[in-house]
């Protein structure tokens, strides 16, 4: 595959700040139905110290980024199928040495990341909560960082307080914010618009709202069954959400280059591979 067909892919991470405001269960569906439209897409689980994507989509694993970066094994050993064609890259659950990367960790992640043959158009990252070094480095090293938040005070304190430090520490100015588990989408502008006024006058950046996910008993269900809720119930309010953002991000191309180390897939490939 020649480098032209592999510099576009669009690398996206996903955070949030506080835990459970719903990071994994969007990856996992907005994946799902970005590969509905067609689109070649991967997701890496860098929820390094308790990884879920697997479990939310009850897919066996044997071997994670512990495995790659030791050099017991390679990438293409460690990527699993996942529903309608995804890709997986695995993180691990419950060791604690990845749950902080060193330098050289980091490195090799993104090196071997960037190796990675097969031709794919999204690499979503699943990122831990908190404000580590590790959120940290996976935001910077994607071209777009996607906030997940809901309407809770701490979920906004927690959204606003990733984005000062994304920016006060690396200068990131680019910030796309999704509202989830909101009754409805005047809840969803609501939430946007105070964190976006908060970010405009104490940071003078503007956030990109990309939309909301509205709270549906539906999402718990498919999680309870290990099932991607837009495969069990498609119809679902939720499910159908996340089809249209799904279709609006399809439809923009991003080649957000920034200055920092970046995940630039294929980018080290000059002709053929
Ligand atoms: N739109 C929604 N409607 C109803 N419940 C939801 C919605 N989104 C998420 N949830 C609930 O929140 C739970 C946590 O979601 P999820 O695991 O995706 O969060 P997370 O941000 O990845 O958490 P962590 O920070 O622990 O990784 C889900 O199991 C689900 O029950
Ligand atoms: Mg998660």
């Amino acid at each position: 595959m020649d480098f032209a067909e592999r510099k576009n892919v669009r690398t996206i991470a996903i955070a949030s700040g506080k835990g459970g405001v719903g990071k994994t269960n969007i990856t996992a569906n907005l994946a799902i139905a970005l590969s509905r439209l067609n689109k070649k897409v991967m997701i890496l689980d860098a929820d390094l110290g308790l990884s879920n994507i697997d479990v939310v989509l009850n897919i066996a694993t044997k071997y994670n980024i512990d495995h790659l970066l030791s050099g017991e094994k390679q990438l293409e050993d460690l990527i699993v199928d996942g529903p309608q064609g995804i890709k997986i890259l695995p993180a691990s659950s419950g060791i604690q040495e990845l749950t902080s990367l060193d330098e050289f960790q980091r490195l090799r992640l993104i090196e071997e990341i960037d190796s990675y043959n097969e031709s794919i158009d999204y690499l979503l990252i699943d990122t831990s909560s908190g404000i580590s070094e590790n959120v940290s480095f996976f935001c910077m090293a994607a071209q777009e960082i996607m906030v997940i938040t809901s309407a809770e005070p701490t979920a906004m304190t927690d959204a606003y307080a990733l984005i000062k430090v994304l920016f006060t520490k690396y200068q990131e100015k680019n910030f796309r914010i999704l509202v989830n588990n909101v009754k409805d989408s005047h809840e969803a502008t609501d939430v946007y618009e105070r964190l976006s006024t908060a970010a405009d006058r104490f940071l003078s950046i503007s956030l990109d709202y990309v939309g909301f996910v509205p709270r549906d008993d539906y999402v718990p269900k498919a999680v309870r069954q290990q099932r991607a809720l837009i495969d069990m119930y498609p119809g679902s309010d939720a499910a159908i959400k996340i089809m249209e953002i799904a279709g609006e991000i399809s439809k923009e191309t991003n080649n957000n280059l920034k200055g920092t180390l970046q995940f630039f897939l294929g980018g080290l490939v000059k002709e053929k591979c």
